[in-house]
């Protein structure tokens, strides 16, 4: 499932890159298709779970525990072994960027592997990273677990990080997770991506939110009204850019958007109820202010 949404990165990829100069952007692997949008968002809106309505036994903190697994080639830094030092960097900014939605996340462990294979191949057409995972992945659906590889061979050469849906939990409990660009945290050596944002924008896949310009200029778009339609992903710090008609500019500055990581800098109020709504749907999270139970006195 997530894998034929994957497969069709490919042609996502072709088609924007079709026109005659568009900038790529960041390159973020977490492709999915508008049919299997329209299915997942059916579901959801079947099996939405409100507010206080989780039972108290079953429900998660929004303080998640982060399982973080270096992967590298070898015992250096270009190889991949990204310091605890770095590690705590990233977590620092993801608690920053996600700090109006009532997520927050501690390191709870890191684990660190020696696979050259890993680090350069895997990717999210790759069978080595089911390998991978099943090797590390640690928790239950609410714990998020990061793998920073090089992505420096095969088809997953050149990405930045790739992500799962909250809704792919149920069936794929052990492709959970974020496969990251190792240089993409903070002080690494990815130019333009090494400010942290490279995981603040694949944790927003992971808690359930679509590329803003997912659906280009169409009606569904990226299924949130506060965020603007735009027909291609942004790149660099286009200002000002207008992709589609109708009121308002490009939501350049947005995390799930594809500008550079100094450009990115909000959720809108819509996809942080969104985060909440799929976390606390498919990842049991219950927030504060939401007492579970207390609807049923
Ligand atoms: C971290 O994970 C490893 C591998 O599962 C385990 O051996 C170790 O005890 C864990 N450390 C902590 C502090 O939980
Ligand atoms: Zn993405």
């Amino acid at each position: 499932m997530i894998c034929s949404a994957i497969l069709a990165l490919a042609f996502g990829i072709a088609s924007v890159a079709g026109g005659p100069s568009i900038p790529r952007g960041r390159n973020c692997g977490t492709y999915i298709d508008d049919q299997t949008v329209a299915t997942k968002e059916m579901a959801f809106k079947l099996h939405q779970v409100a507010p206080g309505t989780l039972s108290p036994s079953s429900a998660s903190s929004p303080k998640l525990n982060v399982y973080w697994h270096v992967i590298s080639k070898d015992d250096t830094l270009e190889g991949g072994n990204v310091p605890d030092s770095q590690i705590a960097a990233q977590i620092s900014v993801l608690n920053s960027a996600y700090s109006s939605t009532g997520l927050s996340w501690v390191l709870a462990n890191t684990t660190r592997t020696v696979n050259a294979e890993w680090f350069e191949s895997a990717g999210p057409e790759a069978s080595i990273q089911a390998d991978m995972k099943a090797a590390l992945r640690q928790g239950g659906p609410a714990d998020f677990n990061v793998w920073t590889v090089g992505f420096q061979k095969g088809k997953a050469k050149g990405l930045l990080g790739y992500a799962t849906f909250p809704s792919s939990y149920e069936a794929e409990p052990e492709d959970d997770g974020v496969v990251l660009l190792y240089s993409t945290v903070p002080e690494g050596t990815t130019p333009g991506y090494n400010k942290g944002h490279t995981l603040t924008h694949e944790a927003g896949h992971w808690a359930g939110l679509y590329h803003t310009f997912q659906g280009g200029c169409g009606p569904i778009g990226d299924g949130i009204s506060d965020t603007k339609a735009e027909k291609i992903p942004s790149a660099g710090c286009p200002v000002g850019r207008k992709t589609c008609a109708g009121e308002g500019v490009d939501p350049i500055n947005n995390f799930m958007d594809y500008s550079d990581d100094e450009c990115l800098t909000e959720f809108t109020p819509g996809q942080i109820e969104r985060i909440q709504s799929q976390m606390r749907t498919y990842r049991r999270v219950s927030f504060a202010g939401q007492t579970e139970g207390s609807a049923r006195l």
